[in-house]
């Protein structure tokens, strides 16, 4: 199991709540994949006892550096807010599986990114992934968030795209709605041949049914709760489409929505 010891080099308060990591990882940094993620335990003692994931939101290889954005939610979180340069923290990864990105060559690729608050992170990463393919698929994004405030790193993420949307559901910044709202008459304007999709569940569904309806390829990444992150535990588990659940730790967390049953989805 791929496990390491990192450093915080910095951390940096980015908008209410949200936090920017910098973690000096060695071999994470120089191996993760956009939509992997890293299983971090919080502190050296059992408060909290289970590790908390998080999605590698970019790396700098050369550096052995990754960035993380954490949102605070509850106890581990906040504890990670308090931690100073120079923490350490022991880690897991990079774990799980990540997009499947276009085919190499498929230059024309048209993808759609769509993303809900802290969902922009392993986004913002198969942004900047994209961007450096070559040749260069043609990216672009649609960023929702209840405010203008919840659409943390918003910059780094428009700059990495071709064309950019920001959606606040109160009109705050970019057009008022919610992202599928935007989404429906985006694909129309200009059909993506793959859409790729982080944040709430709902959201989730409801872009996986946009997609199913308009026959365009989709992949989610999903954020449940994890216990082990390993699959040992199956306390991460998802319905399957056919039947059955899959695991989203080591079988995700990036899924094609056609592996997921959304309807057995169990609310959050
Ligand atoms: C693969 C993966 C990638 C993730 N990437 C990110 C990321 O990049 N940035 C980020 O901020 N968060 C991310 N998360 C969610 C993050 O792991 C949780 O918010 C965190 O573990 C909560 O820990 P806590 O101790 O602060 O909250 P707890 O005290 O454990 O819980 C507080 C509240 O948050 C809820 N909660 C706990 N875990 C989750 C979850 N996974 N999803 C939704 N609600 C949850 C609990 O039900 C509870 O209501 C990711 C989760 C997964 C599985
Ligand atoms: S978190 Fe334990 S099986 Fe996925």
């Amino acid at each position: 199991m791929p496990r390491a010891l990192a450093t915080l080099t910095h951390r940096e308060e980015v908008a209410r709540g949200h936090y920017l990591l910098q973690l000096d990882c060695g071999e994470i940094a120089r191996t993760a994949e956009p939509g992997q993620f890293v299983h971090l335990r919080v502190s050296g003692g059992t408060d909290p006892l289970l590790r908390r994931p998080f999605s590698v939101m970019l790396t700098r290889p050369g550096a052995d550096e990754v960035q993380l954005l954490v949102r605070t939610v509850g106890r581990g979180t906040e504890i990670i807010a308090g931690h100073e340069a120079g923490t350490r923290y022991d880690l897991l990864g990079p774990l799980g599986n990540g997009w499947a990105l276009p085919a190499a060559g498929a230059g024309d690729a048209n993808v759609m990114l769509v993303a809900g608050g802290v969902g922009v992170a392993p986004l913002l990463f198969l942004a900047d992934t994209l961007r450096m393919a070559s040749p260069m698929p043609y990216v672009r994004a649609l960023f929702g968030g209840a405010t203008q405030e919840a659409l943390v790193c918003w910059t780094e993420f428009a700059s990495r795209c071709e064309e950019f949307t920001a959606v606040t559901e109160d009109g705050s910044a970019g057009e008022e709605g919610i992202v599928t709202d935007v989404l429906v008459p985006e694909i129309e304007r200009d059909r993506p041949d793959l859409v790729c999709a982080c944040g709430p569940d709902a959201m989730l569904a409801a872009v996986a049914s946009i997609c199913r309806d308009a026959e365009i390829d989709c992949q989610v990444s999903m954020e449940q709760w994890m216990g082990c992150g390993v699959g040992a535990c199956l306390g991460c588990v998802v319905p399957a489409r056919g039947g059955g659940y899959v695991r989203v730790c080591t079988e995700g967390p990036v899924f094609d929505t056609d592996e997921i049953d959304w309807e057995r989805m169990p609310p959050r």
